[in-house]
């Protein structure tokens, strides 16, 4: 079993569960409380690199359900 589970939710954040070691562009540190993190992937969080809820606000759709109905599948 891996010590970190990460879970891509619908239309919303990667949740991150584990002994998390975050680290920002330049390799410091970001605190993350707790063993698990909601981490941005619509690119609208006002706080990244956690998701803020704006993936809601903006209709955010994750890739794998964008490419379907682009493709006209669903
Ligand atoms: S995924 Fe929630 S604000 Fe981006």
């Amino acid at each position: 079993m891996a010590d970190v589970k990460i879970q891509i939710s619908e239309n919303g954040p990667y949740v991150v569960e584990g002994a998390i070691d975050l680290f920002d562009h330049e390799g410091n540190p970001v605190e993350v409380p707790g063993r698990k993190a909601f981490l941005c992937r619509c690119g609208g969080s006002t706080n990244k690199p956690f998701c803020d809820g704006t993936h809601s606000k903006i209709g955010f759709q994750g890739a794998r359900r964008a490419v379907s109905e682009a493709e006209g599948r669903q």
